[in-house]
């Protein structure tokens, strides 16, 4: 057969499959749907961080227009605990007690027959409140703290008295604020009961946890639910839980007995569904006088909410960033009164390779060594912690393709050295090197007599591309021309799916459409196995191949004939067959399995009078290992350099110290980069297909955002000799 690894290492750039259906308005996002007698829902959310609700009264709010029920914890009912899920347990059901952990805690859901009166209804609710002291910060000594929740520390070599004896060290701490995930689409729940079976548009990265989160909660079997998301206007890991409002929609419906949307506004956005957490990091990194890394130590902290988890593994990745023979990771969360963090693009990471590519420009400038040069010098050729070659790893070719195209060699190293008229010009770069992610994964496959394939699989596409590189995976893998193909999602009655996160689903959802492929050729050759009929009878799989709707032999390709002859012959309308991926076992195999790798380099301008910093040019080398469509991973690169740069220079949640109340929780009060803030991106492919799954792909989806803020902010000291080590540097931090 023709099998994954004969595609182009680069494929070409095929547009989007899903294109025309989203700019004609024909694609369905979970808002979209409605339904005969929808009701609509509104939820209440807490005005103070902690305490508890003394009295809540619904009296008003019952008797206002259009008011079908009203939802407090003191008519909700008993709900229960989700199960873990590739990322944990969901957050715990909402509305069980009287207890308030965080501002914008979900108290109460109106529903009226439209949402403008659920809307003017849910105002009308009064609340008296105990309030208790709340905790908002991370350095707070009454805050609890939680260590290596996750076994991720990581302990090498002898850290203390190397770092104590190396030569030349550097010492700091970084600061990242909050910042809101906050796709366009706002997240949107449909609920529709039907006796005991329930319906669910849902916005989610992830159906079959958030069947499995409404199952739990309303004590029905997951056969019982099913879950939609055919679109999600962006998510950025937002849609990774299944969070408390969709158990809410679920309930209202339960409670009127008629289908309910429940959609979220915009302030709502920044307190429902997670966020990027702040930390607080300490690293030191010793080294000797000719660049080469003797010991590192890294510790991350990062805030979580009262009774939730969050998954953010802050200094993990340092491990295993360079060859240095002393390394300890170390990472804490600490509880506090704050809407539940949760997972936003490249978590942890992305925060982490912040503080550890910002201290190696640190300790570049004390060896008065070339940050890139210093980068070379201790790059990890085999995976430092286990000493075996890596599955693949270009980075060293992203370093070189990169800093060529951008033009390194032109940099001066001394800070304020380079200039443009008024402008300070600083160039800086980072390095990343992403984990590996490849859970398990099924799809099913149909090839039906008309000659047209459908394959189908429970997972999401988020503005990722999956629609479009799975068609072409399956067009390939059946020789059949793309326009034959369909490929669907976003349904939990398809075979299951993971999480689309962690720059995983091209990879395992990749092999479970490679496998169902493989399953289906099976089931031809089956079919024809003892047909007399059949040029390609007692065939196996090995010796045949496939092209133009047709399986043939390949030592003798005119031995062959049409999967529709065969379905015909045989008086079938159809073949279906399952495919699973078996998921990679590197260790077995002796390898050290490789996510991405990037380098990135960033140029900023900035006014040494306003201090005002401009972006002017990003180059991104990355490997990705084999890339399926061009034109949509370099979209992934550049939609996460964008969202580096919001990081580095605007992005910030402004909470009152007092209430926790969020200031600015609008698109009007918070930043994220526009057009006239992003310049020129340049993105380049280096490396090779990896062996961890046919496909050969890494998985490109985070890679992108991970080194863009300590890419600029070297920049930006590189300008202007001043180190900024808080983000976002903004213009009164480089002006103080
Ligand atoms: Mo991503 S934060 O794994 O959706």
């Amino acid at each position: 057969m023709t099998t994954a690894q004969t595609i182009p290492l680069i494929g070409p750039g095929i547009d989007r499959v899903d294109g025309p259906l989203k700019v004609t308005g024909a694609a369905h996002y979970p808002s979209d749907f409605s339904f005969p007698n929808l009701a609509y829902a509104a939820l209440v959310q807490s005005t103070i961080a902690a305490g508890y609700i003394r009295h809540i009264d619904t009296t008003a709010t019952l008797a206002a227009p259009g008011v079908l029920a009203v939802i407090t914890h003191e008519n909700a009912g008993q709900l229960g605990q989700g199960p873990v899920g590739n990322l944990g347990a969901p957050p715990p059901p909402p509305l069980q007690n009287n207890h308030i952990l965080h501002y914008g805690q979900h108290i109460a859901v109106v529903v009226a027959e439209t949402l403008e009166q659920a809307t003017a209804a849910s105002r009308l609710l009064t609340v008296d409140y105990d309030t208790t002291e709340a905790l908002f910060d991370l350095t707070n000594p009454k805050a609890e703290v939680l260590t290596n929740q996750w076994g991720l520390d990581k302990q090498r070599g002898d850290v203390a008295p190397n770092m104590a004896i190396a030569p030349v060290r550097v010492e700091a701490t970084y600061t990242t604020p909050d910042e809101t995930t906050n796709p366009l689409g706002l997240f949107s729940t449909v609920a529709i009961w039907s006796g005991d079976t329930l319906t669910v548009h849902d916005t989610t990265q992830y159906p079959v946890h958030v069947r499995a989160t409404l199952a739990a909660a309303f004590g029905v079997s997951e056969e019982k639910i099913r879950i939609l998301v055919p679109f999600v206007g962006g998510s950025f890991g937002a849609g990774l839980r299944p969070w408390p409002h969709v158990i809410l929609a679920a309930l209202a419906a339960k409670r009127v007995n008629r289908p309910v949307k429940l959609t979220l506004t915009r302030p709502q956005m920044f307190t429902s569904i997670g966020h990027r957490p702040s930390t607080v990091q300490h690293i030191k990194i010793g080294a000797s006088n000719d660049g080469t890394l003797i010991a590192i130590a890294h510790e991350g902290t990062s805030s979580l909410g009262m009774e939730d988890n969050n998954i953010e593994p802050v200094s993990a990745g340092t491990a295993a960033a360079y060859a240095c023979p002393h390394v300890s990771t170390r990472d804490r969360q600490v509880r506090l009164n704050i809407p539940s963090p949760g997972s936003m693009r490249a978590p942890g990471e992305a925060e982490g390779n912040f503080a550890l590519e910002c201290a190696l420009d640190e300790l570049a400038y004390k060896l008065k060594m070339d940050p890139l040069e210093l980068r070379l010098r201790n790059d990890a050729q085999i995976h430092p912690k286990s000493g075996l070659p890596w599955s693949s790893r270009a980075l060293r070719e992203c370093y070189k393709q990169g800093a060529e195209l951008f033009n390194w060699s032109l940099r001066t190293p001394a800070p304020r050295s380079m200039r443009d008229r008024n402008f300070l010009v600083g160039y800086g770069m980072a390095a990343v090197s992403y984990h590996w992610y490849q859970p398990p994964c099924q799809a099913r496959v149909s090839l039906f007599r008309d000659g047209t394939a459908y394959m189908r699989s429970a997972a999401t596409d988020i503005g990722t591309g999956t629609y479009t590189v799975m068609t072409q995976l399956t067009a390939e893998l059946l020789g059949l021309p793309r326009d034959h193909v369909r490929f669907d999602l976003g349904d939990t009655e398809m075979p299951p799916a993971p999480n689309q996160g962690g720059s995983g689903l091209v990879n395992s959802l990749g092999s479970a459409v490679h496998a169902a492929c493989q399953q289906l050729l099976l089931a031809f050759l089956d079919v024809v196995s003892h047909d007399i009929a059949s040029p390609l009878r007692g065939c196996h799989l090995e010796d045949v191949t496939v092209s133009g709707g047709r399986l043939h032999r390949k030592n003798d390709p005119i031995q062959g004939e049409k999967y529709t002859a065969i379905l015909a012959r045989h008086g079938l309308d159809e073949l279906t067959v399952d495919g699973e991926n078996t998921p990679a076992q590197p260790q077995k195999m002796g390898i050290a399995p490789a996510g991405a790798f990037g380098a990135k380099f960033v140029e900023v301008r900035v006014d040494p009078d306003l201090g005002l910093i401009r972006v002017t040019r990003v180059v991104s080398a990355i490997d990705g290992g084999r890339i399926l469509n061009e034109k949509l991973a370099a979209s992934q690169i550049i939609g996460g350099a964008v969202g580096g740069i919001g990081m580095a220079l605007l992005e910030e949640v402004v909470s009152d110290a007092e209430t926790g109340r969020i200031a600015n929780a609008t698109f009007g009060d918070y930043l994220v980069p526009v057009n006239a803030d992003v310049p020129r991106m340049d993105v380049i492919f280096v490396g090779e297909s990896d062996p961890l799954n046919p496909m050969g792909t890494k998985g490109v989806g985070e890679v992108g955002l991970v080194g863009i803020a300590a890419a600029l902010a070297n920049a930006v000291y590189h300008a202007t000799g001043k180190r900024i080590r808080d983000l976002p540097i903004t213009l009164d931090k480089l002006l103080s």
